[in-house]
């Protein structure tokens, strides 16, 4: 197996005359937790959107497990994970019926794939609350149970923490940390907020306007003066981030 579970190759997307992901050459490697830090409006859904095709690419290339991700898309999906924006639940449901009926959808053993995924992320089995009752948080929650249902290699998240309040934040941060150190998973999280990188990734990319312009390892960061918000503000010669 290659080192790169993603690699891409001058990825770029345009929308009309804007060019919104421009030219990117993202590595991530093997059960790293990679952290992509950007302003809103950097490009980092759009990346994230090309990588799981759900929308296509203006030009370049993308490979995940070493393999090119055009005309394999039948033989790497079903080993990654997503959540992308809000995932579509069932307001009327509970949880546990909501991840029955993914379950179902990807012909999987319904209860023990379901409350496995439940317990990962601390959410009840056959819990009597309506997913419209939920909170964000336990929304969240449900969301990634769904992302690592069918127990993909690869996890991609867009912004999990996002509404989260600090202890939110936290969990999150321990579920994703079990899931890389005991089950091996490799992880692209997304956030424009730098503590929830700081403290969870295993490296990081800084994207600005599209661009990825630096990629970092954090154990190399903290050993050094900068500090992950000084690196951003010297890395995009701005101001900093939130
Ligand atoms: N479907 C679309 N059509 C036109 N422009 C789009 C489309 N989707 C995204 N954009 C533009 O692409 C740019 C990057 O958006 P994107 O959502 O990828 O940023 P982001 O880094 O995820 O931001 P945020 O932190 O706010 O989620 C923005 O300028 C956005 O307006
Ligand atoms: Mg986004």
């Amino acid at each position: 197996m290659k080192e790169f579970v993603i690699e891409t190759r001058k990825l770029t997307k345009c929308y009309g005359e804007q060019t919104v992901v421009k030219e990117v050459d993202l590595h991530v490697r093997k059960g790293e937790i990679y952290g992509l830090l950007g302003r809103n409006g950097a490009g980092k859904t759009t990346l994230m959107k090309m990588l799981l095709g759900l929308t296509p690419e203006t030009s370049g290339e993308v490979e995940v497990f070493g393999r090119k991700l055009r005309g394999q898309e039948k033989q790497i999906y079903p080993q990654i994970g997503a959540m992308i924006e809000a995932p579509g639940f069932y307001p009327n449901l509970t949880g546990t019926e909501n991840l029955e009926i993914f379950a179902r959808l990807r012909g999987m053993k319904r209860e023990q794939t379901v409350k496995r995924a439940l317990a990962v992320v601390g959410l009840p089995y056959r819990d009597k609350k309506l997913f419209g009752n939920y909170s964000l948080g336990m929304k969240q929650r449900l969301g990634i149970a769904n992302a690592i249902l069918h127990d993909p290699k690869l996890l991609i998240l867009d912004e999990p923490m996002n509404g989260l309040d600090p202890i939110g934040i936290a969990e999150m941060r321990g579920f994703l940390v079990k899931l890389s150190r005991e089950q091996g998973k490799t992880i692209l999280i997304s956030s424009h907020i730098l503590s929830e990188i700081e403290l969870v990734a295993d490296r990081v990319g800084i994207m600005d306007h599209g661009a990825l312009l630096a990629q970092k390892n954090m154990k190399e960061l903290k050993k050094g003066e900068e500090t992950l918000e000084t690196y951003f503000r010297n890395v995009t010669g701005g101001v900093g981030i939130a």
